[in-house]
């Protein structure tokens, strides 16, 4: 393929997968099969690494991330970004309809819309291709997160249709349920903090540096207003279904998620019909918002200080039922956290009955100022776990004891730490304390980690009962015998445990020191960590400079892993795992080396033989390190074409070593070919 070949081919490709995007994600209906799909993709990911000069800005390619922003720049909005008057009560709802009324000509059209529970952010368009994204900030000045907003599916990265040149799109960036979910079990699954609620998640991964853990994270988002100034629309309604014909998501009216009311009543029936429905909706509403329609009326009515007077909003009560609290218990994780958790009597809530609520700490049973007995209000909100909101004083026996915390473990009855800083109190009886043992037993077996589906958590409970395992390295001395001695174990289910726990040995290292069940030591990290030590032993000696020298390795980090690895229990442990035959190493990867170890590179500037993806890989397969900005600590800048003047100034003054593409390419004895 010739250079204008590769050219055209990459247009035609974006614009076909651009489309196919639009047909999954914004109108329900695929166009072909997700493996078509991914081939095209992985076609055009191809190309653009062999001609980046001709990737778009708006690249589909950029929809599953990569582009990470160290710093989000600070952005002035062009339209302040201000917020909505609200109320819980229908009765101002009615009062504000009457004065629009009374100031408006004749009988004012509203629309209603859901009040999406996220966060707000403006998108700009120039000539149909997506510029910037910005978060509300303080309303006056936001961030620009754009990088992580082109992940967004339902986000069009380029226009369809007639749109204007020039506006500026709104709307309300939100975690679906399901996601935010499945976000949380696999949280829960290695044992990390679980998300509070889906609305505040969002906005945390809106503002992560790494726009690939933004796509994985599948956040969707609803438009609800142009900005601009010539959008060619006349009312709010109109410019919603304008945005639609370019691309945008927009509400369903068929399914009644938006509407225009000629009157009081047909707003209320709006109302009404969400504070129920809303439990159906796969993401959250915290209401429901009413505007005036026509942008001519919009305009005569103005602004406060604060928020329009042509609109507002009606907030939704959440759902709050009084039960009475019966005891609190405490489990113990696998890491020893020690979680509060308050016995219900059972109660029915937004449809489910609830009879435990997290408490979390001891800091919420004294905030709460709980008491034996007491009846507490509860409150189903954004989380999944029910949380008590509050206490009804009133209904409190005079006689009944605060509740205090307990100081040694409920388990094992070890005495109970908590560090400074940290609201979780511990048990640090890691070795002898069993849902501890068990649970990084569990943890070992996961899916994500060495994936021994043979066993599940009633056998593990089983053999640690009858004394067959203590740890995870036990495992893979169990014999059939010994498992089908337990009780209810067939002999097809004890030959599955066994033929599972030899799979196992297969299973990459990289999977491996995640099983190990190292504090922090999550999926993502223990890939970093695999890819750079490349085997067990480099890991164990490294000292704190080194670990932390690691791509995304913090001082946090670094300590657990020190700290696991002194311990003689924990060395012992992948000692025998390494005689069981686990494979503590990763193969080596094609043009990998340590050519490169310890050395630091910034690159900058577009590159003829490699792609600036590739280059970065190259850098890490050879041991080496990227970092963003050029410092004293910098051995060589890799220097492409239209490298800006300022880096190369920088790099000149701090003596740092600057080489060409070649000559890197060279300190690797890479060959093109
Ligand atoms: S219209 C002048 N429509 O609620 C403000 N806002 O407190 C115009 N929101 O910051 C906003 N759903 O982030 C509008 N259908 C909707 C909305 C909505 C959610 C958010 C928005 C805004 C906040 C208002």
């Amino acid at each position: 393929m010739n250079k204008e070949e590769a050219a055209s081919r990459i247009a035609t490709l974006s614009k076909e997968l651009e489309q196919h995007n639009y047909s999954y994600y914004v109108s329900n209906a695929p166009t072909i099969s997700d493996y078509e799909f991914d081939q095209l993709l992985k076609e055009l990911e191809k190309l653009e690494k062999d001609y980046p000069e001709f990737a778009f800005e708006n690249s589909p390619t950029k929809r599953v991330g990569g582009d990470i922003t160290k710093n989000f720049e600070s952005v002035q909005h062009e339209y302040p970004m201000l917020s909505l008057s609200n109320t819980y009560s229908e009765e101002e709802i009615v009062d504000w309809e009457n004065r629009v009324h009374k100031l408006a000509p004749g009988q004012p059209t509203y629309v209603c819309e859901l009040k999406y529970d996220g966060v707000a952010i403006g998108i700009r368009y120039e000539g149909g291709v997506l510029k910037q994204a910005v978060t509300r900030g303080d309303g006056t000045k936001g961030e620009a997160v754009t990088a992580n907003v082109r992940t967004i599916r339902t986000i069009p990265l380029k226009l369809k249709g007639n749109f204007p040149h020039k506006f500026e799109i709104r709307g309300e960036i939100f975690f679906p349920l399901d996601h935010f979910n499945a976000l949380n079990e696999k949280r829960a699954e290695n044992g990390d903090e679980l998300y509070a609620n889906p609305r505040n998640t969002a906005s945390g991964t809106l503002k992560l540096q790494d726009s690939a853990i933004v796509a994985e994270r599948k956040l969707d988002c609803y438009l609800y207003g142009v900005y601009g100034e010539k959008i060619g629309a006349e009312s709010h309604s109109q410019a919603v279904k304008m945005a639609g014909d370019w691309g945008f998501k927009i509400p369903n009216a068929s399914k009644k998620m938006i509407r225009q009311c000629q009157s009081i009543d047909e707003i209320m029936d709006f109302i009404h019909y969400w504070d129920e429905e809303r439990k159906n909706l796969p993401f959250e509403i915290d209401g429901i918002v009413i505007k005036v329609d026509d942008y001519r009326t919009q305009d005569e009515l103005g602004f406060t200080s604060k928020s329009p007077r042509w609109a507002i909003a009606y907030k939704f009560k959440a759902e709050q039922v009084q039960t009475k609290l019966n005891e609190v218990t405490y489990q113990v994780g696998r890491t020893g956290a020690i979680t509060p958790v308050a016995n219900l009597t059972p109660v029915l809530l937004a449809g489910t009955t609830v009879k435990r609520a997290s408490l979390h700490n001891a800091d919420q049973i004294e905030k709460l100022d709980l008491h034996e007995g007491d009846t507490v209000y509860v409150e189903k909100g954004g989380e999944i776990i029910p949380k008590i909101v509050g206490v009804n004083q009133s209904l409190r026996e005079p006689s009944s004891s605060v509740i205090a915390f307990i100081k040694l473990c409920s388990e094992c009855e070890t005495e109970l730490v908590r560090k400074e800083g940290e609201a979780q109190h511990y048990c640090p009886n890691a070795n002898g304390c069993p849902p501890q043992i068990k649970g990084r037993i569990e943890h070992f077996i996961s899916r994500k980690a060495m994936d021994i589906d043979g066993l599940g958590p009633e056998t593990i409970d089983l053999l640690f009962q009858e004394g067959l395992i203590h740890n995870y390295a036990d495992l893979y001395s169990l014999t059939f015998d010994q498992i089908v001695s337990l009780e209810r174990m067939a002999d097809k289910s004890a030959n599955n445990a066994i033929a599972s726990i030899k799979a196992s040995k297969e299973i990459p290292f990289e999977s491996i020191l995640f099983a190990l069940g190292i504090r922090y030591v999550g999926e993502t990290v223990a890939k970093k960590l695999a890819r750079h030590f490349k085997q067990i032993d480099a890991l164990i000696d490294a000292n704190f400079d080194t670990l932390i020298g690691v791509d995304e390795i913090g001082e946090k980090i670094a300590i657990s892993i020190q700290q696991f690895f002194l311990e003689e229990e924990n060395r012992e442990l992948v000692e025998r795992l390494k005689q069981a035959g686990l494979r503590f190493e990763i193969e080596e990867a094609e043009n990998s080396s340590d050519l490169l170890q310890a050395k630091t590179f910034v690159i900058s500037g577009v590159f003829e033989k490699v792609s600036r993806k590739a280059l970065k890989d190259l850098i890490e397969l050879n041991g080496g390190k990227n970092i963003g900005s050029i410092s004293k600590k910098t051995d060589y800048l890799v220097a492409g074409a239209n490298m800006g003047p300022a880096k190369l100034e920088k790099a000149n003054k701090l003596e740092v070593q600057i080489i060409s593409e070649d000559q890197f390419l060279a300190m690797i004895n890479y060959e093109i070919g």
